[in-house]
């Protein structure tokens, strides 16, 4: 290294006051045979996956539009480096944008990984290369997954009626060979939903159920995934302010997440049967919209006392489960929702709320979180606070009717009513759905949260 610079890489490093922090650059000119070269220097930090992740993205965005990057990786586990790095990289290099004027967007730029051997000489050595090319695909697999989250995350409410959702969904499901199924609006009156009916009720475009089957051979679980699919949430007749709408488009992130993991579980060999529901409803004011003190009748019968269109997560969800309840007999329930603002104040946005019935289940669903990235923190589904949702005229009341000021736990004790007593986790990402900068492996808008630790559980939980 220090042969191509005219100073020492030390003195380079020392100069630039790097410190090595993870993501952090600093470059130097070289001479390399007739052409000047850019040389960067790249933090990683302990080198831990995170840090490599977020190594990942910083040389992602530093790297010069249409250029080629070579880059060594001298790492002690080297599988799981790799993986990170190249995830980082992808996550880093995601981006959104429907602007019609301006530069054509860049050229991307390229990287090449060379790995160290076992000689501890550069360069790619073969079992080396073999198994990190089966490594490097499984990255892309998953950053693949996290940008289809984003991308339908950050489509604009006018695209993304519940209608639309549903195209895309089924479009997904058969090019990652997935059967699937969507409820119309007509079907939904038919089938008794109606909390989805309920809450699409005050908007134009019409609610669906959208249902993603996979089905390995060999598989002896049935671990069904639902998604909270609100394409707007206004609060509907609760109508929120103007600034708490900006970020409503969000609002089916949780959906996103899980149409995002069944896409990559035959890819990832993921060898149990998952089921996909994502809940889609739009949350709009109207003439018919549902009113304050409305009572709706869920899948399965129980009703509900409306005391806040606003809270109208927990009325599609609860439709969704009591469904997967009765019909698709699973073994595990998990549900991803942009669920509280409440969230958000408990965790900011760097994890995840989890509540689980199961602590088996929520101690799969922790570590997955520490290994992918997507960290979550696991909340009580504290008794004390069940009363506060009783109603007087129905089974439950979609918000606490005594200030119980404990936002996120009610909105999670609400949908454990309809679990039918199934192992259940429940994952309240309202904080880490969105980012608000570019900040290691996200980028502003969209995160994908949920999608890598959903497929990194399944994929650790249902190995090939
Ligand atoms: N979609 C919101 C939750 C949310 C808020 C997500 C901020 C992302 C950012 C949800 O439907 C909602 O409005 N929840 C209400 C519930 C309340 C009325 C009990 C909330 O948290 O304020
Ligand atoms: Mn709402
Ligand atoms: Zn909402």
């Amino acid at each position: 290294m220090d042969s191509y610079l005219t100073v020492s890489a030390a003195d380079v490093i020392a100069c630039c006051e790097m410190t090595g922090r993870p993501g952090e650059t600093a470059q130097s000119v070289i001479q390399l045979g007739q052409s000047p070269c850019l040389l960067l220097f790249l933090g990683v930090g302990d080198a831990s996956a995170g840090a490599l992740r977020r190594a990942g993205a910083a040389l992602a965005r530093r790297l010069p539009a249409g250029r080629t990057a070579l880059t060594t990786a001298v790492l002690a586990e080297p599988d799981e480096a790799v993986h990170a790095f190249v995830e980082g990289l992808l996550l880093g290099s995601y981006q959104f944008t429907m602007k019609s004027a301006g530069p054509a967007p860049p050229e991307p730029g390229e990287v090449r990984l060379l790995l160290a051997g076992t000689a501890g000489h550069e360069g790619v050595v073969e079992g080396a290369a073999t198994t990190a090319s089966g490594v490097v695909e499984r990255a892309a697999t998953i950053a693949g997954a996290v940008a289809l989250a984003r991308d339908l995350t950050n489509t604009p409410p006018m695209i993304k009626s519940p209608a639309w959702l549903a195209d895309e969904a089924v479009r997904v499901a058969a090019e990652h060979g997935l059967s699937s199924r969507v409820w119309t609006e007509a079907e939904l009156t038919t089938g008794g939903f109606g909390g989805l009916l309920g809450v699409g009720s005050g908007s134009a475009r019409p609610p669906r159920l959208i249902e993603l089957s996979y089905q390995p051979a060999q598989a002896s679980k049935h671990v069904v995934l639902i998604g909270k699919g609100i394409t707007f949430d206004s609060g509907g007749l609760s109508l929120k302010p103007n600034e708490g709408m900006k970020l409503m488009k969000t609002d089916m992130a949780g959906g996103a997440a899980v149409i995002a993991a069944m896409s990559a579980l035959a890819r990832l060999g993921v060898r149990a049967r998952v089921t996909g529901l994502v809940a889609a409803a739009e949350n709009m004011p109207s003439g018919t919209a549902l009113r304050v003190g409305d009572v709706i009748r869920h899948y399965g019968g129980r009703t509900v006392e409306v005391l806040n269109t606003d809270a109208e997560g927990r009325l599609v969800l609860a439709d969704a489960i009591a469904y997967a309840d009765a019909v698709l007999d699973p073994d595990l329930v998990v549900d991803l929702a942009t669920l509280t603002g409440a969230v958000r104040m408990a965790l900011g946005s760097v994890m995840g709320a989890l509540y689980a019935t199961d602590d088996t289940l929520a101690t799969a669903l922790l570590d997955s979180g520490m290994s992918s990235g997507e960290r979550l923190w696991r909340m009580p589904l504290a008794e004390d606070y069940r009363d506060a949702l009783d109603s007087p005229v129905a089974e439950l009341a979609n918000v606490a009717r005594s200030g119980t000021r404990a936002g996120s736990i009610d909105a999670a004790l609400f949908l454990r009513e309809f679990t039918g007593g199934r192992p259940w986790a429940h994952l309240d990402i309202a904080g880490a759905a969105r980012a608000t900068s570019d900040d290691g492996e996200n980028t502003k808008g969209a995160t994908g949260f949920g999608t890598r630790l959903l497929l990194n559980w399944l994929a650790a939980s249902y190995p090939a």
